[in-house]
């Protein structure tokens, strides 16, 4: 067997992805450079991987002897790009969600690193196979997503572009395991591969119309969902920890890409001109200036539910089944792996009647105006069952 062709990544982004990938590569025992553009953020990452960290060693769950050497020896920041990634063997970008951005960066990249580096992108909803034309190295560029909070996460769907080698996805998926992650192979990228496309964005749409017109309190569908799926976090605290920035950006791309219907919502959209970005900015759908979310449980009865939420995943996940794209497993794999639901959709929908799922649908395409909630006939047809 030959020797593992990875041995130093580079992490380019030390936010909220960039640090916890770097944590879950350094604490497999790789070198790790972990790199951004001010020393304020790298301290940031750097902190917040620490505070992790010390917790492990506190449970028990890293050695003193592991915890000594990843900060002594394994974990190094910069602030020089080339400095961070002329040695790498792979290369993980996790910057803003701006394909202009990520572009640039992977062209600068692809100048600097040597010809067997692999490039990877932890994109949430561009298509990788429209970052790789910006380096001259396509067949040694794909997408690697994980998922947040990475500690806990242990998905990594692994994404191959229009021209990625098969070799580049070999060694991908074997890093993958190597870092004790839980790999979700995925031959062609559309927006959104199969987690967000299914468990995120229909979501969010619904999420921005329960916002926009006012219709449930947050807190309240958060219990919900929290009670039905067993989530530590219900969808609203999701957006905000995953960051109301990086929704926009995702929205935005996915009106161009898939359909107008995923127009970011106005009241999130005036969140973030305010500078309210959720968790991270300490404010966003939820006050953070304790530290934990301000939640109070104040309804029960609710116009849309969390099985309203559940119903409109099922409906966009028969969409991709139907394109052939994955397969239900592969759903509910994203779900338990990537949000660590205690099921995926499309086991709870098979305890659902096809009239009375496609009727709920129906009714929820009108009150929220939008077409990508119709039925599918797959739904119509009882095809999931
Ligand atoms: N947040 C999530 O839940 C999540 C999940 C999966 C994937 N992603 C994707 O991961 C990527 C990063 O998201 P995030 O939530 O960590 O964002 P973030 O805003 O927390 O972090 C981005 C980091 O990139 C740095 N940065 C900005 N411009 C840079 C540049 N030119 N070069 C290097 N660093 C730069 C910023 O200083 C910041 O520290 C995005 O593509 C996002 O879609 C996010």
């Amino acid at each position: 067997m030959s020797a593992d062709p990875i041995r130093t990544v580079a992490v380019l982004g030390a936010g909220i992805m960039g640090h916890g990938i770097a944590q879950v590569t350094v604490m497999s025992g790789y070198t790790v450079h972990l790199y951004d553009i001010k020393q304020a953020y790298l301290d940031r990452g750097i902190n917040a991987m620490d505070e992790s960290l010390g917790r492990l060693l506190a449970k028990g769950k890293i050695s003193n002897d592991q915890y000594l050497q990843i900060k002594s020896d394994l974990l190094k920041p910069f602030l020089n790009l080339e400095a961070a990634v002329q040695g790498a063997d792979l290369v993980i970008e996790a910057i803003p969600e701006v394909m202009e951005l990520k572009r640039n960066m992977f062209t600068e990249v692809d100048n600097i690193c040597p010809p067997h580096t692999i490039l990877a992108t932890n994109t949430s909803t561009i298509r990788p196979s429209q970052i790789a034309t910006a380096t001259q190295r396509p067949d040694r560029f794909l997408g690697m997503h994980y998922f947040t909070p990475v500690v806990f996460m242990p998905l990594i769907e692994i994404i191959r572009a229009d021209q990625t080698s098969e070799e580049t996805m070999g060694i991908a998926l074997d890093f993958a395991l190597k870092t004790e992650r839980v790999p979700l192979r995925i031959e062609k990228d559309t927006p959104g591969f199969i987690a967000n496309r299914v468990l995120q964005f229909p979501k969010s749409v619904l999420l921005g119309c329960i916002l926009d017109q006012d219709i449930v309190k947050p807190e309240a569908l958060d219990d919900q969902w929290r009670t039905l799926t067993g989530s530590a976090l219900g969808p609203f605290e999701i957006m905000d920890f995953a960051g109301l920035d990086t929704y926009i950006n995702a929205s935005n791309y996915l009106s161009r890409e898939l359909h107008p219907d995923y127009t970011p919502c106005r009241v999130i959209q005036e969140k973030v001109n305010a500078g309210q970005l959720g968790r991270k900015s300490g404010r966003g759908i939820y006050d953070y200036s304790d530290g934990k979310p301000k939640i109070g449980l104040s309804e029960t009865e609710t116009a849309i539910t969390a099985h309203d939420v559940m119903a409109v995943m099922i409906n966009e996940a028969t969409k991709i089944i139907e394109e052939g794209l994955c397969t239900a497993e592969d759903v509910d794999k994203t779900a338990i792996y990537g949000m660590r639901d205690k099921e995926g959709p499309m086991t709870y929908a098979k305890r659902l009647k096809p009239a009375e799922l496609a009727q709920r649908l129906d009714e929820l395409a009108d009150m929220c105006d939008k077409e990508i909630f119709r039925p599918t006939e797959y739904i119509r047809m009882g095809a999931y069952l």
